[in-house]
């Protein structure tokens, strides 16, 4: 469970896989007892239904045909209330038994044309089958033969529906919530880019707390809780501390910071299961993370800009080129994967890290102010 951004709007999920997969299982049984000895034509009304039809005709087990009308009546999240037919039927439809497939039935404009467009095609008989259906919203006196789930009047993307063009890929169904009041914010950057000088300046500036996973595991550990005792003895044997240990020790630290504005998350997560993780957890706070903010500055200004380091710092990894590059790398290798989870939520934001302190906070700023 999480909360999505699409566009400029917040998504919560709303109704599972499973479930739907349930819905469509019982609209292909009450279909099939009624159309199983003939061959229906399932027209699917597109774009919205491209999902639910794949779905429902692989589930129906008797002979069938299979095509689709294109229409459009949304904007936004409202119904305009003029449908156009964008795409229409080629079929010779006489005699024949129709069964209309829809995502959704909101004010029932759709529906109509639906109805208009057929009426004069001589079926033997016009049946509806839709997915979802908001009863509240229903204004006609029209038949719908089939209902898969009925919703209340709130706005869902998912499965085959949009919100101004996106979120039709998503699997299950997510539902309009509004904008999370606290902001959670990722600090991502390569080694030497200045994150910690810029977490220490945003959390002033927005009131934030910021949570470094670094500093997690060592104060475990000092104090000698049992997770850290557990993530000691994978560190010692220079291992990995596995994700589930990790996520805990994260949730126990989140659980006890004060209330602030938002979290800078610093070092977290480093795999697709730990964000997977985070997003759960914070959803049952009724929060999200607003962005992965990440500050990018050319490898070679970077390398140098270490070697330079290295020579007054002492520390040894930032005086071999070599190790430099294998820092990076790692660094590269991980954060794609976290790079992508957050850019298909369009939660990511490269920040330009070349220049003043001043001028790289702005930049992190402008993000932050927008998200
Ligand atoms: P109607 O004509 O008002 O019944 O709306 C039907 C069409 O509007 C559907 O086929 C969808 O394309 C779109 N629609 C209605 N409600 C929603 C929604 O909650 N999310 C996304 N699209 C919707
Ligand atoms: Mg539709």
């Amino acid at each position: 469970m999480s909360i999505i951004k699409l566009h400029d709007k917040y998504f919560k999920t709303y109704i599972s896989e499973d479930q739907i997969a349930a819905a469509v299982k019982k609209l292909v049984k009450q279909v099939s007892k009624d159309c199983k000895n003939e061959t229906p034509l399932f027209i699917g009304i597109l774009n919205g239904s491209f999902m639910f039809v794949a779905d429902f005709v692989r589930k129906y087990k008797y002979n069938c045909e299979v095509s689709f009308v294109k229409l459009a009546s949304y904007e936004g999240t409202n119904s305009t209330g003029k449908i156009k037919q964008l795409v229409g039927i080629n079929e010779n439809l006489e005699g024949r038994t129709v069964v209309i497939l829809e995502d959704i039935i909101d004010t029932g404009n759709t529906l109509q044309e639906i109805y208009t467009i057929f009426k004069d095609k001589k079926l033997k008989r016009l049946k509806i089958a839709t997915l979802f259906f908001k009863p509240d919203v229903f204004k006609k006196a029209l038949p719908i033969d089939y209902i898969g789930i009925s919703i209340p009047d709130e706005f869902i993307v998912g499965y085959g529906l949009d919100y101004d063009g996106i979120g039709r890929n998503l699997s299950s169904i997510y539902q309009l919530t509004p904008k999370p009041t606290v902001k959670n914010i990722l600090l991502f950057g390569p080694p030497g880019v200045g994150k910690g000088t810029q977490a220490d300046i945003l959390k002033e500036k927005y009131n934030l707390v910021h949570i470094s996973t670094g500093d997690v595991f060592r104060s475990h550990i000092k104090r000698e809780t049992k997770l850290g005792k557990l993530a000691k003895s994978y560190i010692d044997k220079g291992n990995l501390v596995p994700d589930d240990v990790t996520i805990k020790m994260l949730k126990s630290v989140v659980n006890k910071t004060p209330r602030s504005n938002g979290i800078i998350f610093d070092g977290f997560p480093r795999t697709k299961v730990q964000a997977i993780a985070l997003d759960k957890f914070l959803e049952k706070r009724g929060e999200t993370i607003g962005g992965m903010l990440t500050i990018e500055v050319p490898t070679n200004l970077l390398i140098a800009r270490l070697l330079e380091r290295g020579k007054t710092s002492g520390r040894p990894d930032d005086q071999d080129e070599n190790k430099i590059l294998n820092r990076f790398n790692e660094y590269y290798t991980k954060t794609e994967i976290l790079k992508s989870y957050y850019k298909s939520q369009n939660k990511y934001f490269g920040v330009d890290g070349v220049g003043e302190i001043n001028d790289i906070t702005n930049r992190l700023s402008e993000v932050f102010d927008n998200l």
